[in-house]
């Protein structure tokens, strides 16, 4: 087979058979086809689309790249969550010891920030000591031991997703239905979990920025899901605000741990018990409602057991960044708009995040919101605390906030509902 015959096909508007999709990502993977080659092709994709049939097959394809990962030594059913990215989102923190505290165990394979959006392992690694690389053995010791795991994906998982999602990042592709929903799902099915929820986020601080799209994206992966047996399911959730009222690692992870003290904002409990409620569901778990778990400290010694056979030390303080600005409100009336998109850059040029994948992340830095759109704030009062290791950063940061709020006289915040379909 050639290269460029399948390239060709693609940029003519043509369907690929199943032969040249599964030479295609295996020749890839091999280094038989070149990064430019794989990156036309890419390209030909994002601009004329899969069918269903296309896309079951190019996942198929990307699992069959790796290893698959199975758990029937446990003795309770595995769920997992995946949530496209957004702001703020720190919901796996809490979310997976709630739901192991629940009866089902979650074996989590997640990544790191790239862009405005964070990543929950850099998140979880400000917590001292704490280690995202495990073996495979010691992922299952981990699930034995807390019922819930959040670790890196090995190098054997998936690989030609690894090399493919490294060459659409720097290409223009990443924003292709077929291809993200090949990504995420190629990934979630090697990790072996027997049942699936996936967060598709909606607004400006995610990949889909309107509800057409993410539930396009959604019935995308759901339909890959069935093809594989997983028992899918996708909510479409609000992502046109920060989720909670932190933005970064060490300071997100604070605010998951208030959750799980039966605190914390309340999106972020809202949510995290709606997918628990739906994580359950799918795993054909039921008895025990997870805010009862919240509320008893169980989901607490879940996480506590977590982290600590994870290597990290759930007591320890955690990082904070050197230097604080504070913004203040221009004018008193209603927050109205606070947008995340604008937020997420200001957290990512704070330090939070990285602007290349090799780069390091500040724990400390990011972003406190002390108002919800919809709240009311008053002139000269704090509105936004910006946190990095350099004053230096503060300037860029305040350039992605300006223009990123609204405060109106009387005014009401039309924000998206939080959850916004099923
Ligand atoms: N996350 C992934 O894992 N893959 C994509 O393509 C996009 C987001």
């Amino acid at each position: 087979m050639d290269a460029t015959d399948v390239i060709r096909a693609k940029r003519d508007g043509g369907t690929l058979t199943p032969e040249q999709i599964d030479w295609a990502v295996d020749a890839y993977t091999r280094g038989v086809i070149a990064e430019e080659q794989m990156s036309a092709l890419a390209m030909a994709i994002l601009l004329n689309g899969m069918s269903r049939a296309e896309v079951a097959r190019w996942t198929e394809a990307m699992i069959r790249s790796g290893e698959r990962m199975e758990w029937s030594a446990l003795d309770r059913p595995t769920t997992d969550k995946h949530s496209t990215g957004g702001v703020g989102d720190k919901i796996t923190l809490p979310l997976a010891p709630l739901v192991a505290a629940c009866g089902a165990a979650v074996p989590q394979l997640s990544g790191r920030g790239l862009g405005h959006t964070g990543g929950t392992l850099d998140k979880l690694e400000s917590i001292p000591g704490w280690r995202a690389s495990l073996s495979n053995a010691e992922m299952l010791d981990v699930l034995r031991d807390a019922g819930a795991v959040v670790c890196a994906a090995g190098g054997g998982l998936a690989p030609a997703d690894r090399k493919l999602y490294a060459l659409r990042d720097v290409t223009g592709t990443v924003e292709s239905i077929p291809l993200i929903a090949s990504s995420i799902m190629s990934k979630k099915i090697a990790e072996g979990t027997g049942a699936l929820v996936l967060d598709v986020k909606v607004g400006s601080g995610a990949f889909m920025k309107t509800a057409d799209r993410a539930r396009e994206l959604a019935e995308t992966m759901v339909a890959i899901g069935a093809d594989h047996g997983l028992r899918t399911v996708a909510l479409l959730t609000a992502m046109d605000r920060p989720l909670g009222n932190a933005v970064g690692n060490a300071v997100e992870v604070a605010e998951s741990v208030e959750v799980l003290a039966g605190g914390g904002p309340s999106d972020v409990v809202e949510l995290t018990l709606t997918l628990a409620r739906e994580m359950l569901a799918a795993a054909g778990v039921s008895g025990r409602d997870p805010a009862d778990a919240l509320k008893d400290g169980s989901a607490m010694d879940a996480w506590r057991r977590m982290i600590t056979a994870q290597g990290g030390d759930p007591d320890a303080p955690l990082p904070a960044a050197r230097e604080t600005h504070v913004v203040t409100a221009p004018s008193s009336g209603v927050l109205t708009r606070l947008d995340a998109y604008g937020v997420g850059v200001a957290a990512w040029r704070l330090g939070a995040g990285r602007a290349r994948k090799e780069d390091p992340v500040s724990f400390g830095a990011g972003v406190i919101c002390h108002a919800k759109p919809g709240e009311p704030v008053e002139a000269g009062r704090p509105l936004l605390t910006l946190h990095a290791d350099d004053e230096a950063r503060f300037g860029r940061a305040l350039e992605a906030l300006d223009g990123a709020f609204d405060i109106e006289a009387g005014g009401t915040a039309p924000a998206l509902p939080l959850v916004i379909d099923r």
